[in-house]
């Protein structure tokens, strides 16, 4: 591999019906199929160059290569041996905050390794090689909104476009913390498949994912929000319920903004709850009710930090 200074930049993307469960660890095959919305706000932009041992730089600082240099191992089986890289990345979102860094981070390394190697892959079999990364990653090489079929084996598991016709979704983002989080996507998963609750979700989520592609469809975005919310909030229970080691992602900030939001649609305004894998809150409603959410949050709760996100676009490489 020369060295070189191309990039590839990708977003990272919120699940309306989320991925939270793994059916094989090593192929990182997922219980269920998982919708997502892509954002323009957060994104992930990676390039890498030959090295003595693959190596990690993260925003400028020595990072740990662990994962890194296992994905890249997975990569040099499934490609073709490369030499050692080093990857150097800056995150346009808060790391291992909840707000999706794996997903941006993921699509970004694989993009560029494979456009390094001077391979040309669809999106599709790039969104089945990050899948191994991380599950979310999948998703984050198209724009808009994206599916990621579940599949049965590593061949049939991997992401793909909705074609949605475009709608006036925001996203207003409460970013309650950008602390590292205590337990990470992958362990808190695992935690969740205890709950005895998780076969009744793995049912619920099915049924789920054919209702929002339809309110999709229709761009129903009052729909779309109710079933991300009800999907989201069956994810977080089954944390809490996990006969192994019970948890929840929610601070009392994260609370208090669900309250929030039932005040808000009791006033008449379009405003849905979803939550990954933190105390961040994604209130899904209109471009034009954004701004009214804003407000409401910063009167209630002054030092948080808001931002208002859209629909963003696939990876890009320059
Ligand atoms: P998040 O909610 O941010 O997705 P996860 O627990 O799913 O949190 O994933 C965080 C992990 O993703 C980090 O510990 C790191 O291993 C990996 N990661 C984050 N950003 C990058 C990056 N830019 N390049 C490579 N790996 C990254
Ligand atoms: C709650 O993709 O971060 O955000 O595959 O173990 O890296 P790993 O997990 P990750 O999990 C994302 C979980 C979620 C829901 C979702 O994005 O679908
Ligand atoms: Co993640």
């Amino acid at each position: 591999m020369d060295s070189t200074t191309m990039k590839a930049t990708a977003h990272t993307n919120i699940a309306l019906i989320k991925y939270w469960g793994k059916k094989n660890i090593e192929l990182n095959l997922p219980t269920t199929s998982s919708l997502s919305l892509t954002l323009d706000k957060y994104y992930t932009t990676t390039s890498v160059s030959s090295a003595e041992i693959d190596s990690f730089v993260l925003n400028n600082q020595p990072a740990d290569a662990t994962r890194i240099h296992h994905f890249l191992n997975m990569l040099r089986k499934q490609l073709g041996d490369f030499s050692p890289l080093k990857v150097i990345s800056e995150n346009h979102v808060p790391t291992s905050a909840g707000l999706a860094s794996s997903a941006s981070a993921f699509a970004a390394l694989t993009g560029v390794v494979v456009h390094e190697l001077g391979m040309n892959l669809s999106n599709e079999e790039l969104s089945r090689l990050a899948r191994r990364g991380s599950g979310s990653a999948s998703r984050s090489f198209f724009g808009n909104f994206a599916v990621w079929h579940k599949g049965i084996d590593d061949e049939s598991s991997f992401a793909e476009s909705l074609n949605a016709s475009d709608m006036p979704i925001a996203l207003v983002v409460a970013e309650v913390s950008h602390a590292e989080k205590k337990i990470s996507s992958t362990e808190g998963m695992q935690r969740a498949l205890t709950s005895p609750n998780y076969d009744d979700w793995l049912v619920k989520s099915a049924n789920q994912l054919i209702d929002m592609q339809s309110a999709i469809q229709h761009a129903d975005i009052d729909k779309v929000g109710s079933i991300a919310e009800d999907n989201a909030l069956g994810m977080h229970a089954l944390n809490l319920t996990a006969s192994r080691q019970p948890f929840t992602y929610f601070t009392d900030q994260t609370q208090m903004i669900l309250s929030l939001i039932q005040d808000m649609r009791h006033q008449g305004i379009l405003a849905y709850a979803t939550i990954d894998a933190g105390p961040n809150v994604k209130i899904i409603t209109t471009k034009d009710e954004a701004s009214t959410i804003v407000n409401i949050l910063k009167n209630a709760m002054p030092t948080l930090a808001v931002e208002v996100a859209q629909s963003g676009p696939g990876i890009s490489y320059d």
